[in-house]
């Protein structure tokens, strides 16, 4: 039985900082940024979304009544939850009306979520042939106000529909997890901005690439130039380069450029969004799809690259379906990035340190002026957060 993604969208909020603008006012040359982490602009959202509405915001564009009928599993990939007990799978299942006889499940490991609920998801669907799965990635990611991680913040959501004789992409079976307990990144819980140790996070993001594709390679007899492109987890679009750019320096000439144009491709929307940590991979694929121009076909072998700090990383890959060129959401993935509201640095450092209310009562929130997305939380009342849709 073919499993994959049949259908996929994302979300980012309509608010931004340009890099270049935030540079200057930190007294950091604008190249560190652009060239050397290679960062454009980065969402900011503000406090109106977060990640159940964006999950929602994601996932509702996606989803038709058939898919509502048989959506029996919902699994949200986070790190940043809102909270400790309900997940937010939960919420997301209320408001986008899927059937009610659903699991929904919250899973962390830092930015591996996602591919753990993809993998569940897949398991599924092959127990269960003609049920569906909903699989989300959705993150605010922040290290906080003038950090060396400040430029990698970001925000946004992924959202898959995983199926049989999916429209999209085709999972493959073989694929090589790793793990091993390590503090590169990580957000005790009580803090709202995460600890990394940069340098050392990216050694091991290298590392467990090249360790696990020499596994993978071995059990899947797979070679780089079987694949016409790869895409990594992208905290910055600098970074999954490093991890590529090693299994290159054997390969011919032509296998290289094609890697490598294929690998800016994928970047693009994490150029101009920034971290949005689990749903980081799934975005590359979009961007990846989206941005080429014809040239890559059914059956072309994609290889992927998740990891979640902490650490676990996954080797799989995965097979364009025919026509999989008609299923892609293109024109309002671009004009979603296109139409954002640019923040002044003002407004930026006003929204990055408002906080949700805390105490007992009735909050009603509003940030009209910049949220324009369908779903946004609207109030909170006695600790229960409540969300509407604009219609
Ligand atoms: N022009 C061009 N490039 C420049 C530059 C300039 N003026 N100044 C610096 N650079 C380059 C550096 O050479 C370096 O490139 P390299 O990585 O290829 O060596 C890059 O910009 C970053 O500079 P660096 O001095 O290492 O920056 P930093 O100490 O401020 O750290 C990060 C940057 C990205 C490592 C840090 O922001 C971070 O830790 N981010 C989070 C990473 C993460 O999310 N990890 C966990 C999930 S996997």
């Amino acid at each position: 039985m073919l499993i994959g993604i049949d259908k996929m969208n994302f979300f980012t909020p309509n608010t931004y900082i340009d890099l270049v603008t935030l540079a200057e006012h930190r007294g950091i040359d604008p190249n560190k940024f652009t060239v050397g982490i290679g960062q454009s602009k980065m969402a900011v959202p503000t406090i109106t979304q977060d990640t159940v509405s964006m999950g929602a915001n994601a996932s509702l564009p996606i989803l038709d009544a058939d898919d509502l009928n048989k959506i029996d599993l919902i699994v949200v990939g986070t790190e940043t939850g809102i909270d400790e007990s309900k997940s937010s799978a939960s919420f997301i299942h209320q408001l986008l009306n899927i059937q009610p006889f659903a699991k929904s499940v919250e899973v962390k490991h830092a930015c591996y979520g996602a591919t753990a609920g993809l993998m569940m998801a897949k398991d599924y669907i092959k127990a269960h042939p003609g049920r569906k799965a909903l699989v989300i990635g959705s993150d605010i990611s922040r290290y906080g106000l003038n950090t060396s991680g400040e430029v990698t913040q970001g925000a946004g959501a992924v959202a898959m529909l995983i199926s049989e004789n999916p429209r999209i992409l085709e999972i493959e079976d073989t694929s090589v997890s790793m793990t091993e307990s390590i503090f590169d990144f990580w957000r005790p819980n009580y803090r709202d901005t995460a600890i990394v140790d940069g340098k050392f996070s990216n050694e091991a993001y290298v590392k467990f690439f090249t360790t696990i594709w020499e596994e993978f390679s071995t059990r899947s007899s797979y070679k780089i130039a079987d694949f016409k492109a790869f895409c990594f987890h992208l905290p910055y679009s600098k970074m999954g380069k490093k991890a590529l750019l090693p299994v290159l320096e054997n390969e011919s000439q032509e296998v290289s450029d094609l890697l490598l144009t294929n690998y800016e491709l994928s970047t693009d929307y994490t150029r101009n969004i920034g971290n949005i940590y689990t749903g980081s991979l799934y975005l590359s694929l979009m961007s990846l799809l989206d941005s080429d121009d014809n040239t890559l076909k059914a059956n072309d072998l994609i290889g992927f690259f998740s990891y979640g700090s902490g650490a676990v990383g996954e080797i799989f890959s995965g097979r364009l379906v025919e026509g999989y060129e008609k299923h892609l959401l293109k024109d309002e993935h671009q004009a979603m990035i296109n139409n954002r509201y640019d923040l002044s640095i003002e407004e930026y450092e006003a929204i990055f340190t408002k906080e949700l209310p805390k105490t007992d009562g009735i909050h009603p929130l509003s940030e009209a002026k910049y949220d324009k997305s369908h779903f946004y939380l609207s109030s909170i009342s006695e600790h229960q957060r409540h969300y509407n849709e604009r219609q």
